[in-house]
């Protein structure tokens, strides 16, 4: 079951692939974890990625692009597949995403489409916190843990994402309309596309999502256009 989530940020993609991997064993593969890895690193690789991820921009597709064909080429035994979040992102990410996925013999299943509102958005980022340590997704009110600020799954340090300020969530907002929207067209002319409303609870996600994996049923019927 090889998918790829899309969505605007802060649509649900990471919370609702902790889950897949959890009930699938699909293979997690963040493009904005590991882009946050590489600046923990502190290289002049990380050093350079800060400041397009800080500032909201989109790190260029190179760089991208070459972190996931090592990930993807890597062996993953115990996994049922792959899952991608937050990539691809622009035209040029999905056609040599394409081109890579030839290479290995994986194509993609599934493209998960999450739609969301603008002020769910940003009640949903403004209130997100991450574990420094696992990498555990929260949220202080619509998802909050035991104790504030402590993980519940290993007790390490909960963090507000430094691009999760207003002014920055808008300017990701903006390069998402701009270079990321437009991809969804791509993958509904492949007849991949699912469309999912990132509203709703994520346990009421994961069934739908479950219902078209275990049925193989498209949602989507509508081939070469969305309206977006
Ligand atoms: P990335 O880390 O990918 O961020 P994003 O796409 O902006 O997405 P988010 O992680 O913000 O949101 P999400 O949809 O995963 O929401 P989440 O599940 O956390 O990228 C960061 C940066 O890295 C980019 O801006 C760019 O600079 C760079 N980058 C990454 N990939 C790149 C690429 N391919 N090319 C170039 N540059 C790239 O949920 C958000 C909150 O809502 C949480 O608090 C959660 O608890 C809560 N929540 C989630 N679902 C629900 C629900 N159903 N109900 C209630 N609350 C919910």
């Amino acid at each position: 079951m090889n998918t790829i989530l899309l969505g605007p940020p802060g649509a649900g993609k990471g919370t609702l692939a902790a889950m897949l991997k959890d009930n699938f064993g699909l293979l997690h593969i963040s493009t904005g974890d590991l882009l946050r890895d590489e600046m923990k690193g502190g290289t002049e690789l990380g050093k350079t990625i800060k400041k397009y991820v800080e500032s909201g921009e989109l790190v260029p597709d190179q760089v991208v692009i070459a972190m996931i064909e090592k990930k993807l080429s890597e062996k993953n035994s115990g996994s049922k597949g792959y899952m991608l979040d937050g990539f691809p992102r622009t035209t040029v990410q999905a056609q040599d995403l394409d081109k890579i996925l030839t290479k290995i013999g994986q194509p993609i299943d599934y493209a998960l489409y999450m739609e969301a509102s603008l002020p769910v958005i940003l009640q949903r980022l403004t209130g997100r916190r991450v574990c420094r340590k696992c990498g555990a997704i929260v949220h202080i009110k619509n998802r909050p843990s035991k104790v504030a600020g402590v993980c519940d799954v290993c007790g390490g340090e909960l963090y507000q994402r430094p691009d999760d300020t207003e002014e920055t969530i808008k300017n990701r907002m903006h390069v998402y309309a701009e270079k990321t929207a437009p991809i969804v067209d791509y993958y509904a002319k492949q007849g991949k596309l699912e469309t999912l409303s990132g509203d709703e609870e994520t346990e009421d996600l994961l069934k739908i999502v479950a219902k078209i994996f275990n049925d193989g049923q498209r949602t989507d019927k509508i081939k070469g256009s969305t309206g977006h």
